[in-house]
Order: C-alpha cells, then structure tokens, then sequence
C-alpha cells in the first residue's frame, strides 16, 4: 500500500472516504442525542403522551370512543363509579374475577392495580365504562394475563422495611422529568407494591409505560438491593 497521497485513484477514493466517515458520525451522534436513555439521568428520559399510546383507546381496533375522549374510558368529571379516597373519578367497570396471587397469602387485588386488571384479565371489555356494559373487545395476546398472576411480579404486598440489606429504602430515584419514579402505594396506611409501583398508565416514553428505564435492570434495582 502506499501512503495517502499514493496514485490518483486512491487520492479519489480517499476523498470519498473523508467526506463519508463524517457523515457516519454526525449520524451516530444524532442518535445518541435523541435516542440515549441513560439510567439514573432523568434527563435523557424521553415522554410520550397518552394520545400517543395503546392507552388512548381508540387506537385499538374495534373500540370507539365518541369525540376521541383518551380519558372518558378510565375517569370521568361527574358520577364516577367509585367512591372513597383514591376513586381518581373512576369510569370503567370493575373486574368482577378472583385472582390467583404470587403469594397464597396475599388478599385480592385493591386500589390501582384493581384497576388496570379490569381491563388486562382479558376478561372485562375495554369500552365497558361509564355504566354502558361496551361491545364486549377484550385485550387478548400478553397484555392479557387472566386471573393467575402467580407467575407475574407480586402486587398487593407490603414493601419490605427494617431489612436494608435487601431493600432500599424510599425515596426513589425521579422518573420522566424528573416526576416520580417507582412509587409505593397507601392502601389503608400500609405502603405497597401495585401495578403503578412500576408503570404511569399515562406516559410510555420508556416503553411499557414504565415509570423508570428498565435497561441495566435499573427500574428492578430501585428496590431489590442485589
Ligand atoms: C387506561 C386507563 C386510563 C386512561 C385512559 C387515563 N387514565 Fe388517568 N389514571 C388511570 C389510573 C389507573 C389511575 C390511578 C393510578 C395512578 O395514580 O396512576 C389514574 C390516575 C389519574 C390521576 C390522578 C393521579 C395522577 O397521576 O395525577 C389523574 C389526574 C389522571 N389520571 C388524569 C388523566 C387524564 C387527564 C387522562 C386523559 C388525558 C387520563 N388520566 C387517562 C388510568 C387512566
Ligand atoms: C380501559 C382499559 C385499560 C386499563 C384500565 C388499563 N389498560 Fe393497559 N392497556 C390497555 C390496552 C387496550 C392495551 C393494548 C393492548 C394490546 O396492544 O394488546 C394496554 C397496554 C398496556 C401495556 C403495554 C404497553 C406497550 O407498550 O405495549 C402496559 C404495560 C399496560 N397497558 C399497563 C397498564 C397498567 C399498569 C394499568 C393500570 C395502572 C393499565 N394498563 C390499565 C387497556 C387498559
Ligand atoms: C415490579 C415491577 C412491575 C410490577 C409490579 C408490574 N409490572 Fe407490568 N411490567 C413490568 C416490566 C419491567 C414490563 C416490561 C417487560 C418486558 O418488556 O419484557 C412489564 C410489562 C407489562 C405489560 C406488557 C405485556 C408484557 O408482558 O410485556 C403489561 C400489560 C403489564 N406489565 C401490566 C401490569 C399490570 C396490570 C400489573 C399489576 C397487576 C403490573 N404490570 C405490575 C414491571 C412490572
Ligand atoms: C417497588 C419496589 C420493587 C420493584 C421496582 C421491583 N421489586 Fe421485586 N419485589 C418487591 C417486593 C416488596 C417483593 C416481595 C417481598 C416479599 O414479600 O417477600 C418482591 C419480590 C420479588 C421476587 C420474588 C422474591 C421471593 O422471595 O419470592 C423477585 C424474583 C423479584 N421481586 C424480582 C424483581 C425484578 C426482576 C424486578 C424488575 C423487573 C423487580 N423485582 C422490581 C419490590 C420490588
């Protein structure tokens, strides 16, 4: 081989090759600047609105929802379904299923998880709300996970304190824009694990409408002390 300035068809194709790697690097770059969720950097966190989400409803095929209302099929501004602290003005039917836990110990599901499984048993239809009993579409597929849950991730436990070798203790670490991450949930003054410890139904800028990165297990490691 000879050196850069060898003949002429190499002059040429080195002339290429300069004007190609820049170009490879911008690219990378701009990739990296975009797309680069770094965990623990709530910065890099991307966000995506509901509106663009499997949670807007009308997204799924076969649902319908008048006037495109994204929240009308979980809450509503006036005679909500639930009463009590916490009914964030609830509009969709209740999962009327008995659930098999992780723990045969556990009590039925409660609160916000009782929520998100009155439409992910696969068994309660997706637009049966505001008292209208739906068309009857069910989620099928993974996103339906059917009354066991004793292969899922527990729920409806009691987080763990006075064992600081195995969990951490709160407060967590923020979540997308810097809002909260990982959360516990009170029901009756006991701090849980549920459902929305892991997931904000309302933002899938990490995917799975998770509430921190799961890359690097970093949503797992909030918690479990490994
Ligand atoms: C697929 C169901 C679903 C849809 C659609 C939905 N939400 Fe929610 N929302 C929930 C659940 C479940 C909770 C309770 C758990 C929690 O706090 O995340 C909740 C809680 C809330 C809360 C109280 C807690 C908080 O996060 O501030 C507000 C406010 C709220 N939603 C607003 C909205 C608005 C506004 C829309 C429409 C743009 C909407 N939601 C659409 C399921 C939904
Ligand atoms: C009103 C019905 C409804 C409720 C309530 C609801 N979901 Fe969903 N969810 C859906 C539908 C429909 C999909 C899309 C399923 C599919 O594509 O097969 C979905 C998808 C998801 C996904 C997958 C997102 C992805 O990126 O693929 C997650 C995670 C999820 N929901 C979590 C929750 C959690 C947690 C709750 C409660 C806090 C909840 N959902 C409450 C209807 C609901
Ligand atoms: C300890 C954290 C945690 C809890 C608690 C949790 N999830 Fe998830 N969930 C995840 C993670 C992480 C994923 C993404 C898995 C993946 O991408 O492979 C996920 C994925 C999902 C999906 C997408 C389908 C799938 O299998 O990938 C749905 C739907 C869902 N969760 C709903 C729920 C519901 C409903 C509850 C409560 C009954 C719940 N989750 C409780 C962490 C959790
Ligand atoms: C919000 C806190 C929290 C997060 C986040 C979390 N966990 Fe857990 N996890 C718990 C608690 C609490 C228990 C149940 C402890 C008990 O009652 O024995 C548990 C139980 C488990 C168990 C069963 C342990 C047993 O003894 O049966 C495994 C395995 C596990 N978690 C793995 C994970 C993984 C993997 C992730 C990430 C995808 C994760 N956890 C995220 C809090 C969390």
């Amino acid at each position: 081989m000879g050196g850069p300035a060898g003949n002429p068809e190499e002059v040429e194709a080195m002339k290429h090759v300069s004007l190609f790697v820049p170009a490879i690097f911008v690219t990378v770059l701009g990739v990296m600047a975009l797309g680069q969720i770094i965990p623990g950097d709530s910065g890099t966190y991307p966000s995506v609105s509901i509106v663009n989400t499997p949670h807007n409803l009308n997204n799924y095929p076969g649902v319908n929802i008048p006037g495109n209302q994204i929240c009308l099929p979980c809450h509503t501004p006036h005679n909500a379904l639930l009463s009590g602290d916490d009914n964030v003005l609830w509009n969709h039917a209740e999962t009327g299923e008995t659930f098999v836990m992780y723990k045969s110990t556990a009590g039925q599901p409660e609160g916000p998880s009782k929520m998100c499984l009155s439409c992910h048993d696969g068994v309660t239809a997706i637009d049966n709300y505001g008292g209208t009993g739906g068309t009857g579409i069910k989620i099928t597929g993974k996103a339906a996970f059917g009354t066991d849950l004793s292969n899922d991730h527990p729920i409806g436990i009691a987080y763990p304190t006075g064992l600081p070798l195995e969990y951490k203790t709160p407060p967590f670490a923020p979540g997308i824009g810097g809002g909260p991450g990982v959360k516990l949930v009170s029901i009756n003054s006991v701090n849980r694990v549920e459902c929305t410890s892991c997931h904000n139904v309302h933002n899938n800028g990490l995917g799975s409408f998770l509430r921190v990165p799961i890359q690097e297990s970093y949503l797992c490691l909030q918690c479990h002390i490994k």
